[in-house]
């Protein structure tokens, strides 16, 4: 059948919660879609859905449920883990989060100590929402500790005014290394400057789903904000590991930040697949795996303000599903490509030769905000310019050029989706990070992948000891430490 261009542009354009997502550039006709949602049908993606919101536990591994949806569920409708509502935990915590948003009072600085998850969800939202036009702050300088390299912390103390600053430990474990350790230091500079064991106690706080050993570490249970098993670390920042959101710019803000995310979360659960922005997002990606067996794909918001979401979607797409077997443990074809970005039009700058001209396709993400960042009386003829360079880019990579001189041609045929977000607050931030949650786990169900556990960052975490203690006792390395003699060369090159 001869295909239509106007029916098959028309079948490109989908929206969810005043968020547009344009695939033109897929390069997907009618029968492809048709094709895929088949595909989609095949895998079961339904049941999988519903069995992720009703709390079935999809961490199959683990066998725990994946419930990040629970701490975005406004409306409390209730949700059973083991047969008992968790909603009512939920919002205790809310409650409590609400009220020391209005306690706080002299804070200039809060220094929140995390890595990974407990880390990029709260970066990012601070970093994206200070640039909303407009948005009430309460200016408290938030320091973000992340790395055991101690360049961070010292750039951190040095800036931090001892006497106001409050400390946040967000750890789901409480046994991340770099985390206990940088808290044990922070600790010590509070001790430093004077501050007494009671005033520490006042200054100090922490998120964690393991409570006695937050306990153990010396914080008071009254400062403890708990959240649950029930949830993957990289999908926490909707619990009270989002706190920095609230305390910065008032709890409103923080609810409708999860407000957005449960838009979305409503959306995934109900629209039919063909209508549904998170799967149609995850089977667009599939098809080019299919047809280029791509091997990354970069995602380029237009918005200096979403800079950190690369990065957080690295940690939340390949944790996930950067896996080489199937939730039965046999070989898989495809999984996680690598993803990278990061804002444009900067991102022009660096790695778009190698996107428009480079061996391999690459997929694009493109995300445009409708609204200028500022109300600088530049920002609108800045704005156009931003948007103007996104079209143009993604024009270019679908369409190519084709000249006499191969190193000026343009190969084109470069898949990329644009998504468009009205404007950036906290509503729509949340329902992007919900939105690329709920992709990665429809691509997670597609290849039939627990998106859930991490198994992988395991072994290098467990050699790191007996390294260490090699590294401190001069480069003798014991004979069952399973040090191999590359490593053990290695040990003694630092050492010496
Ligand atoms: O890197 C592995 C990991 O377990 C991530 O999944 C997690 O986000 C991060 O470490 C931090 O873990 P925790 O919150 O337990 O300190």
């Amino acid at each position: 059948m001869p295909s239509n261009p106007a029916a098959d542009r028309l079948k490109s354009l989908f929206s969810a919660q005043d968020i547009v997502l344009d695939s033109a550039y897929q390069g997907i006709d009618a029968a492809g879609w048709k094709s895929l949602f088949s595909q989609a049908k095949a895998s079961k993606l339904e049941q999988f859905i519903a069995d992720l919101f009703a709390g079935k536990p999809v961490n199959n591994s683990e066998n725990r449920p994946a419930l990040h949806s629970a701490l975005r569920n406004l409306d409390k409708t209730p949700v059973l883990v083991n047969g008992k509502d968790i909603m009512p935990e939920v919002a205790q915590v809310w409650h409590r989060m609400e009220a020391l948003c209005n306690s706080w009072v002299g804070v200039t600085d809060v220094i929140h100590i995390g890595i990974g998850g407990s880390d990029f969800g709260p970066r990012l939202a601070i970093e994206a929402l200070a640039h909303v036009p407009g948005i009430e702050s309460r200016g408290m300088r938030m320091h973000f500790l992340a790395n055991i390299d101690t360049a961070d912390l010292n750039r951190i103390l040095q800036r931090a005014l001892p006497n106001s600053t409050r400390v946040i430990i967000v750890s789901k474990s409480f046994t991340t290394l770099e985390t206990t350790m940088n808290a044990k230091a922070v600790v010590k500079w509070l001790k430093d400057h004077g501050r007494t064991d009671s005033q520490i106690s006042h200054a100090l706080y922490a998120v964690t789903a393991n409570v006695p050993a937050a306990e153990a570490f010396g914080v008071n249970k009254d400062n403890i904000y708990p959240f649950w098993d029930w949830v993957g670390g990289r999908y926490s920042v909707w619990s009270a590991v989002g706190l920095p959101i609230a305390l910065q710019y008032g709890f409103e803000n923080f609810k409708q930040f999860l407000a957005g995310a449960q838009a979305m979360d409503q959306h995934f659960k109900s629209a039919p697949l063909e209508e549904n922005l998170p799967v149609i997002m995850a089977l667009s990606l599939l098809y080019q795996q299919e047809k280029y067996n791509i091997k990354s794909y970069a995602v380029i918001p237009y918005a200096d303000a979403l800079d950190w979401f690369p990065k957080w979607l690295q940690q939340l797409d390949m944790e996930s599903n950067g896996k080489s077997v199937d939730r039965d443990g046999k070989p898989v074809k495809f999984s996680c490509p690598v993803v990278f970005g990061s804002s444009g039009s900067n991102a022009q700058h660096s790695y778009f030769q190698l996107l428009h001209q480079g061996t391999e396709v690459i997929p694009i993400d493109f995300i445009a905000i409708r609204e200028p960042m500022s109300h600088l009386p530049e920002a609108k003829a800045h704005h156009r310019i931003l948007l103007s360079n996104c079209l143009a880019q993604a024009q270019a990579l679908a369409n190519g050029k084709k000249t006499d001189n191969p190193n000026n041609t343009y190969p084109g045929k470069r898949p990329s989706n644009l998504l468009i977000l009205p404007k950036l607050n906290a509503y729509y931030l949340g329902a992007l990070l919900a939105l690329y949650e709920n992709r990665t786990a429809a691509l997670g169900a597609l290849w039939n992948i627990n998106s859930f556990d991490q198994p992988g960052v395991e072994l290098g975490k467990v050699l790191a000891k007996p390294i260490e203690a090699a590294l401190k006792n001069g480069g003798t390395v014991l004979a069952d430490a399973g040090i191999d003699e590359v490593t053990a060369a290695r040990i003694n090159l630092l050492n010496s």
